[in-house]
């Protein structure tokens, strides 16, 4: 074999070689992140619902989900909470929630199928920071009459707990509520709209 064809015959083959490792390579790059993941894990990331264990949820206290990549919030609303957000309603810029910023059978009077459970995408509406939460009372530095609520470092925008936003601050909407079930008094099925009966 002379020296040309031995070349050749190296240069086919390394031409085949790179193009095989080039469509593994890209295959590799459309599903790196996927791929990582565990059946489970990979539907979340997809957009299937989430199913959220609300029993370990202290009076007061809130837990933080994840959804199709953002945090959604379970608070656990006591009774003094659901007293105090009566008396601000005059603070709010839509406090019965005209704004289509949840579901049907979420806009009522506490934004909510239980009163005592909160559901909401923890993300302000004015740039998509996520607020602090702030159950603590008084907090004059955020309200003259502060019930509890949510406080955006970003802008200063404030917002109850129900996520229904003051007025005069930078956000323009009340947080969103997104569609969620009851499985049972301890599941909620967050990303899923309850069963027609
Ligand atoms: S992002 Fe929340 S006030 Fe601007």
């Amino acid at each position: 074999m002379s020296n040309e064809s031995v070349d050749g015959t190296r240069r086919r083959f390394l031409t085949a070689a790179t193009s095989a490792v080039g469509a593994v390579g890209a295959a590799a790059v459309v599903w790196p992140f996927l791929a990582s993941l565990k059946p489970s894990a990979k539907a979340q990331a997809l957009g299937a619902p989430v199913i959220a264990d609300i029993s370990k949820i202290e009076p007061g206290m809130r837990s933080t989900y994840l959804w199709r990549g953002q945090p959604m919030w379970v608070i656990r609303r006591t009774p003094e909470m659901l007293e105090g957000m009566k008396k601000i309603t005059g603070d709010l810029l839509d406090p019965e929630s005209k704004a289509p910023q949840q579901p049907a059978y979420a806009q009522n009077e506490t934004r909510a199928q239980k009163p005592e459970y909160m559901v909401m995408k923890g993300v302000c509406t004015h740039l998509g920071c996520s607020p602090t939460f702030r159950p603590d009372t008084p907090a004059p530095e955020i309200a003259p009459d502060w019930q509890g609520g949510f406080f955006c470092p970003c802008h200063g925008s404030k917002f109850d707990l129900a996520g229904r936003v003051y007025k005069g601050v930078p956000a323009p909407l009340n947080m969103v509520v997104p569609p969620h079930r009851y499985e049972s008094d301890a599941i909620v099925v967050i990303g899923e709209d309850p069963k027609a009966a």
